[in-house]
């Protein structure tokens, strides 16, 4: 083993503290130690600590976007699987490489339970988030009942403001439970105010011809729809559930994933 390199002068590290650059404070004594043996050129020294104190910014600041997009687990797109999937190939090439994101498109993902709706949007989610997108995963219910306790403290208004911070805002699950007039009129009030300056994910059981079964006014219904697909990729799912399919196989549980091993 080789000895430890020597410690950093207490200045430099006081220096690096204060301007909170710990990773080059961290890897400093050795990649010193390192470029004197090795005799770097002096640039040499300065882009590997500069390219350190990068990635671990980087790779921390992804942590606090992931934390921050309260994503209720973690599904990847390499997990979902395309064969099993009724979605055409091309379609989820061109929403896995996010540019629609970019361009402020809507993403509509409509089907049956169970053909992985919330696991694409919380895959493209997680792939944002990996590409340095801010984005935030709501359940309609979750971002109602949001937007209800803002309006009981006269907040509504800086409460959509700071989500449309979000480059990406997921609701999925919308449609589950029906909305009274004042839950309707805020989703409203939200998707209009999304309308054009950032993208949404959304997913329904529900065809759109059937959202007003739980938008209780025709009006609200048709105006929210308008906003939401103008600029919008539509996907339907379709077929049999997967949970159904595993459930029927067998193949849904640790213990079955353990007898393959
Ligand atoms: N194409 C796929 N590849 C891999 N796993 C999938 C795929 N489709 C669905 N699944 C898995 O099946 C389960 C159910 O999928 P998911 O939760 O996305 O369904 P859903 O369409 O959102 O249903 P619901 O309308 O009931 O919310 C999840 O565990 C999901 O990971
Ligand atoms: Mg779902």
């Amino acid at each position: 083993m080789s000895a430890a390199p020597p410690a950093l002068a207490p200045d430099l590290v006081a220096g690096l503290r204060r301007l909170k650059l710990a990773a080059m404070r961290q890897l400093a004594p050795e990649l010193l130690a390192t470029a004197k043996t090795q005799r770097w050129a002096p640039e040499e020294l300065l882009r590997t600590l500069i390219e350190a104190e990068i990635t671990a910014r980087d790779a921390s600041n992804a942590r606090t976007r992931a934390k921050a997009a309260a994503f209720p687990v973690v599904k990847t797109l390499d997990e979902f699987d395309r064969a099993a999937s009724s979605i055409n190939p091309a379609t989820l090439d061109y929403l896995a490489s996010l540019e629609w994101i970019t361009a402020k498109e809507n993403l509509c993902l409509v089907g049956p339970a169970g053909t992985g709706k919330s696991h694409l949007l919380v895959a493209l989610g997680v792939a944002a988030v990996q590409a340095g997108h801010r984005v935030r995963y709501f359940t309609a219910a979750e971002l109602v009942e949001t937007l209800y306790r803002a309006l009981a403290d006269n907040s509504v208004g800086r409460v959509i403001d700071t989500l449309l911070r979000n480059d990406l805002i997921i609701c999925d699950e919308v449609g589950f439970a029906p909305l009274d007039d004042t839950g309707a009129q805020l989703l409203f009030r939200f998707i209009a105010a999304a309308y054009e300056r950032r993208a949404l994910g959304i997913a329904s059981h529900w065809p759109f011809e059937s959202w007003g079964r739980f938008l209780p006014e025709h009006t609200t219904a048709v105006s929210l729809l308008d906003r939401l697909l103008h600029h919008a990729n539509v996907v339907v799912t379709d077929g049999d559930s997967f949970r159904m399919k595993q459930a029927r196989a067998g193949t849904g549980t640790a213990a079955h994933a353990k007898a393959r091993r």
